[in-house]
């Protein structure tokens, strides 16, 4: 067996809502995360503490977050990229915030309009004392395998951003393929290059499934060693910053795959199908996941 157990982070109600136009009724984003929850996930990111007018789906944050019930042994997250975003976390109580940037400056620059290094300073201001007060802080970089202005993007120059960000306090930096352009020997050269920086629990595999590589690097990074993975529930969503930018890997095929292998992941399939049926009837159109098209085999 390639691996006892992994851990699913899914990204459904954050990566998956933020670029749908029509707004979603806030009872819509409660019964998927409930969806999600009693399929066994875990680690769940409900949404972002950006700006409304950036990204105006996740406007209803606050009131989000305050309503959910807690779920004992679930940590949900949002996204946070900068003191505004911490103090608004705090606020309703969150346990876990993820930071956010690009290793290209023109994606980081079109996403959180700053450079790379102003985006850096903010973070070493903020992450500290979200640590302080006791929060868990996640890290994204974004734009791993390519970006959509600049093109390639060197590896050493992501080892050392990510490096920067563990320093800071962040316990995982997850690794975004935010256009889906990755394919198996680039991921290879990067889990390598990261394996050789930091253990295997320090970073994530962020894979968008845009050209339908993201299962096949995934595959990569499990046999190098990597154990934490994200996803969203029936493929949904993409950057809104990133054009053509599609769903994250989506959960039921990584589980599907997963549990085929032998790899447990406290998912139950069935389950998280279901919660595909209700991300459906929350969006109000088909979504794109294998899994979630074709259903369980067994
Ligand atoms: P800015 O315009 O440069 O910032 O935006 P600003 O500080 O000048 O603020 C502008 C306005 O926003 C002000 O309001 C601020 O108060 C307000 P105004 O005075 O105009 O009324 N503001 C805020 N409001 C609420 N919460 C906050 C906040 N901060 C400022 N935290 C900013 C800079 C970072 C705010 C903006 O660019 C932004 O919100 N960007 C977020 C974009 C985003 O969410 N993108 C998608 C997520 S990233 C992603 O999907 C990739 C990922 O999945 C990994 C991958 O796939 O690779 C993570
Ligand atoms: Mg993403």
């Amino acid at each position: 067996r390639v691996a006892d157990e992994v851990s699913i982070y899914e990204v459904s109600p954050r990566d998956g809502l933020q670029n749908e136009s029509a707004m979603i009724p806030i009872e819509g984003k409660r019964r998927l995360i409930a969806a999600l929850v009693g399929a066994g996930l875990r680690r769940i990111e409900i949404t972002s503490f950006v700006s409304p007018k950036w990204v105006p789906q996740l406007a209803d944050a606050e009131e989000l977050a305050r309503t959910l019930p807690a779920e004992r042994g679930v940590t949900f997250s949002a996204l946070c990229p900068n003191a505004r975003g911490l103090e608004r976390a705090l606020a309703v109580g969150l346990r876990e915030i993820a930071v956010f940037l690009s290793a290209s400056e023109a994606h980081n620059r079109a996403n959180i309009n700053k450079s790379i290094d102003d985006t850096l300073s903010v973070f070493s201001e903020i992450v500290p004392p979200a640590r302080e007060a006791g929060l868990a802080v996640r890290a994204y970089v974004s734009t791993v395998w390519g970006c959509p202005y600049e093109g390639d993007v060197d590896p050493a120059r992501v080892v050392r951003i990510a490096e920067r960000l563990i320093d800071l306090g962040c316990y995982q930096v997850s690794l975004g393929d935010t256009i889906g352009v990755g394919t198996p020997r680039q991921t290879h050269d990067i889990v390598r290059r990261f394996l050789d920086a930091m253990p295997p629990e320090r970073f994530a595999l962020h894979l968008h499934d845009t050209r339908g590589t993201a299962l096949a690097n995934i595959l990569v990074g499990l046999e190098l060693g990597v154990r934490d993975f994200d996803a969203s529930v029936a493929g949904v969503g993409g950057c809104p910053y990133a054009p053509g930018a599609a769903g994250n890997m989506a959960t039921e095929d990584l589980v599907f795959m997963l549990h085929g292998m032998g790899v447990r992941t406290g998912v139950d399939l069935d389950k998280v199908i279901e919660a595909g049926n209700v991300a459906e009837q929350v969006i109000g159109r088909p979504l794109p996941g294998k899994v979630h098209r074709a259903g369980p085999f067994r």
